[in-house]
C-alpha cells in the first residue's frame, strides 16, 4: 500500500517546461494505493472499475499510460490487482493527476522490484501523463509528489532535476482556494504557451529560457516580437523570484516579504504569461484584502484553477480566515512525498 500527495507550488509557475526553477511543497491530501501481484490478465489489458467513473475515462487511460512507461524500463509487474482512494480534490490545482500516477506508479514499481528509484517513478510518471493526455507537461508535479518534504518546500531544478529542502519562514501557511473554474490541461492554452517558451528560446539562441537572465532581457527585446516578449520576461522573472524566496528562506526572510514575491508572480502570471482570468484575478484581489493574508496568486496550470494564499499565522488563525474566503478553501500542511506506507 504506496500514498502519493498532491502538491502546492509557492513559487516558480510555468517555468519547469523552460527547464526554470520551481519552489513547490507536497501537501497533504493523498491518493493511496493498495496493489497485489496476480497472473497477467488472459487478454493483457487493464479492468477500470468506479462508480464515481463508470468508464474508467481519463483515470483508466493514465493508469495504463503509467504501467507502459514502467513496462518499458523493466518495473512493471505480470500482472496486477490495485484499489484506489483519493482525498486530492480534481481540477483544483493540486495535481490530482499526478499524484493518481505517482500512486499507481510506486504501487506498481513495488510489485515488481525491491529498490524502487523514486526519480524513474517520477520521470516515467511525466512520460505517462504526456502520452496518455497528450499534455506537454513539465516534471513539476511529479517530483514534488515524490520529493516532498515534511513541513518544508523543496527547491527544485528542472534542468538537473536536482531537489534542496527549503525551510519556510516561520509561521507562513498555505491555504488553496479553489476558483470553482474547472479546466483541463489538455483543452487550455497551456500548450500554446509551452510552444510560446520554446519558440523564442529557438529565436534567441539557447537550449531554454533557462538560460535567458535578467540582464539579457534588453537585447532579446530587440529580437523578439512583444507576445514572446512578454513569455520571456515572466519566465526569466520569475525563475528570478523563486531563486530570491530560496534566499531569504535560507536566510532569517519573513513571512511577508515571501508573501510579496507571491504577489509579484500574479502580476507576472496576469500580464506576462497571460494565464489568469478576470474572475481570477478578482479572487486573488479579494484574498488579499484579508486580514492576515500577505500574498496571493493564481497556482498551478492557470484559466481556472486555484489560488494560492499565504497567510501569516502569527498575526491570523489561518482556518479563521480560510473560512471568510470567497471561495472554498482549505489550509495545506506539507508532509513527505510519495512512500511506501507501514
Ligand atoms: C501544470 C503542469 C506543470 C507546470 C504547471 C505550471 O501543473 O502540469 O508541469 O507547468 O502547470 O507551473
Amino acid at each position: 500500500m504506496v500514498a502519493a500527495p498532491g502538491r502546492v507550488n509557492i513559487l516558480g509557475e510555468h517555468t519547469d517546461y523552460s527547464d526554470g526553477l520551481c519552489l513547490p511543497a507536497a501537501v497533504d491530501r493523498h491518493v493511496v494505493c493498495a496493489a497485489i501481484a496476480t497472473e497477467p490478465s488472459e487478454d493483457g489489458r487493464f479492468r477500470f472499475e468506479s462508480e464515481d467513473h463508470p468508464s474508467g475515462g481519463t483515470w483508466l487511460v493514465l493508469a495504463e499510460a503509467v504501467a507502459a512507461e514502467l513496462d518499458a524500463i523493466g518495473l512493471a509487474p505480470a500482472g496486477a490487482r490495485a484499489g484506489l482512494a483519493s482525498d486530492v480534490p480534481e481540477g483544483a490545482g493540486l495535481s490530482s493527476s499526478a499524484a493518481f500516477e505517482v500512486a499507481c506508479g510506486l504501487a506498481l514499481a513495488t510489485l515488481a522490484s525491491e529498490a524502487v528509484d523514486l526519480a524513474a517513478i517520477a520521470a516515467a510518471c511525466r512520460r505517462a501523463e504526456a502520452a496518455g493526455l497528450g499534455v506537454p507537461c513539465g516534471p513539476l508535479d511529479q517530483i514534488a509528489s515524490c520529493f516532498g518534504i515534511e513541513g518544508g518546500a523543496i527547491l527544485l531544478d528542472c534542468r538537473s532535476l536536482d531537489t534542496e529542502a527549503v525551510t519556510l519562514p516561520e509561521g507562513v501557511a498555505l491555504v488553496v482556494v479553489d476558483s470553482g473554474i474547472s479546466r483541463t490541461l489538455a483543452g487550455s492554452p497551456y500548450a500554446d504557451r509551452v510552444r510560446e517558451c520554446e519558440a523564442a528560446a529557438r529565436r534567441l539562441g539557447v537550449a531554454a529560457l533557462r538560460d535567458v537572465s535578467l540582464e539579457d532581457v534588453p537585447a532579446a527585446q530587440r529580437v523578439l516580437p512583444p507576445g514572446l516578449m512578454r513569455r520571456v520576461r515572466h519566465v526569466v522573472s520569475e525563475n528570478a523570484r523563486v531563486v530570491e524566496a530560496a534566499t531569504l528562506c535560507r536566510g532569517r526572510g519573513t513571512t511577508a516579504e515571501l508573501g510579496a514575491l507571491v504577489d509579484e508572480s500574479h502580476a507576472s502570471l496576469a500580464h506576462d504569461h497571460e494565464v489568469s482570468l478576470p474572475a481570477v484575478d478578482d479572487l486573488v484581489a479579494a484574498c488579499r484584502a484579508l486580514p492576515g493574508v500577505v500574498g496571493a496568486r493564481i497556482m498551478g496550470a492557470g484559466f481556472g484553477g486555484s489560488v494560492l494564499a499565504l497567510v501569516d499565522a502569527a498575526a491570523a488563525d489561518p482556518a479563521e480566515v480560510a473560512a471568510r474566503f470567497p471561495a472554498p478553501a482549505v489550509v495545506l500542511r506539507p508532509v513527505d512525498g510519495a512512500h511506501v506506507l507501514p
